[in-house]
């Protein structure tokens, strides 16, 4: 069994998996804390970090409790304990990129406990882990182990064109083979989450903004209003989101009346909606064609948005590719996907990472 850690921004999870099973997956989300600012501020998320990552990491291993019972009855030794905590073979933990003081409260959590259990540490890649969300699936839970809903399934791997978009990131990545992937692009301004996110405030809606824009634009006209589709026919991977943002400034200042509507401000969020989530599909299904791959990975927070997964949905199907969308549960930041992907370096004999290793700030996704 293994222990990850995932404390890369505002959310503290730990999550417990055993054999591609995740046995427990616990997230305190801050969104709450940050919400009263309008984003968030690293000072206070690495004091919740604090404060928070102790007992979500007892409580992942409680929750696994009773699943890891049942893997004890049918263990051959049948020596394993009923204590999670004394089963663990490895500790994991995101160490890069993120907010360097919240990497370091998971980061070193980990490396002290593996330290202490003298077991194998792996430090993981934020955005590496948010490309195996996708492969974590709803399994159908037998009676006996119920708490392990989710399970991935890498029988189907395939080569994919893997999106990644949330309000930190929006990258393309050529995921050629497990373990093995080639970043493709990445925005050169804003996230199209913060993107999402921006727009709403602008229209006043609370933070983050994203999920409520959403909301809102399923009852709105996506032709409505016009507005840009940055780098959409650009024939590179890279993304620009900043000056769709401010083209939403202009278009209130000078229809200031819209926000009065609310007809209108449904419009208006779906109109939004359908420019952002038109270039993400675009971008990701070309590339996919291009490459010759035949899968579409997507995950990362908007990865919850609803015209971006019917979208993708469509266009995958149009082209014939595979679309592998992370399960609703594992789009945000989670640690369950952190110890999949640690599980999988442990199988294929990854070498573990010092004890003493520092996190990465700005540690880039190279294959
Ligand atoms: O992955 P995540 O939890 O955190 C990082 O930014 O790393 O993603 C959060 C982002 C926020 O910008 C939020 O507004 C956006 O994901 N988001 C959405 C939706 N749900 C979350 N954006 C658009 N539509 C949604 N339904
Ligand atoms: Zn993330």
């Amino acid at each position: 069994m293994l222990l990850a850690l995932e404390s890369s921004c505002d959310e503290t999870s730990a999550a417990v998996v055993h054999d591609g099973r995740v046995l427990a997956n616990v997230v305190s989300s801050q969104i709450k804390l940050h919400a009263e600012y309008g984003g968030v501020v690293p000072e206070l998320a690495t004091r919740e970090h604090l404060r928070n990552l102790l007992p979500v990491a007892q409580s992942a291993l409680r929750a696994a409790q009773p699943v890891a019972a049942v893997c004890d009855r049918r263990s051959e030794d049948g020596r394993r304990s009923q204590s999670a905590a004394k089963d663990i073979d490895a500790i994991a933990a995101t160490i890069g990129p993120g907010l360097p003081q919240a990497l370091m409260i998971g980061a070193r959590a980990a490396q002290a406990m593996a330290f202490a259990l003298r077991k194998p540490f792996f430090g993981i890649h934020h955005h590496e882990a948010h490309l195996y969300s996708p492969w974590v699936t709803t399994a159908n839970p037998k009676p006996e182990t119920r708490n392990a809903k989710l399970q991935s399934d890498f029988s189907t791997f395939q080569p994919n064109v893997s999106l990644i978009v949330s309000g930190g990131h929006t990258m393309l990545v050529f995921v050629e083979a497990e373990l093995k992937h080639h970043l493709l692009g990445s925005t050169v301004d804003d996230a199209a989450g913060e993107c999402f996110d921006k727009a709403a405030k602008l229209m006043g809606l609370p933070y983050p903004g994203g999920p409520e824009l959403d909301a809102l634009a399923e009852q709105g006209d996506p032709r409505a209003f016009d507005f840009p589709r940055p780098m959409i026919r650009d024939l590179h991977d890279d993304f620009s989101f900043s000056g769709l943002k401010t083209s939403v400034r202009y278009f209130l200042r000078d229809q200031p009346f819209v926000l009065d509507d609310p007809d209108l401000v449904r419009d208006l969020c779906a109109s939004v909606r359908a420019a952002i989530v038109d270039v993400l599909v675009t971008k990701t299904v070309r590339a996919a064609k291009r490459l010759g791959v035949r899968c579409v990975t997507a995950s990362g927070g908007v990865t919850c948005n609803r015209a971006l997964r019917k979208q993708l949905a469509e266009a995958c199907a149009q082209n014939s590719l595979t679309l592998r969308l992370a399960d609703k549960s594992l789009c945000t930041d989670n640690a369950a996907m952190v110890g999949i992907l640690a599980e999988r370096k442990l199988q294929r004999g990854t070498a573990p990472t010092s004890f003493d290793e520092e996190v990465k700030p700005s540690w880039p996704l190279v294959g």
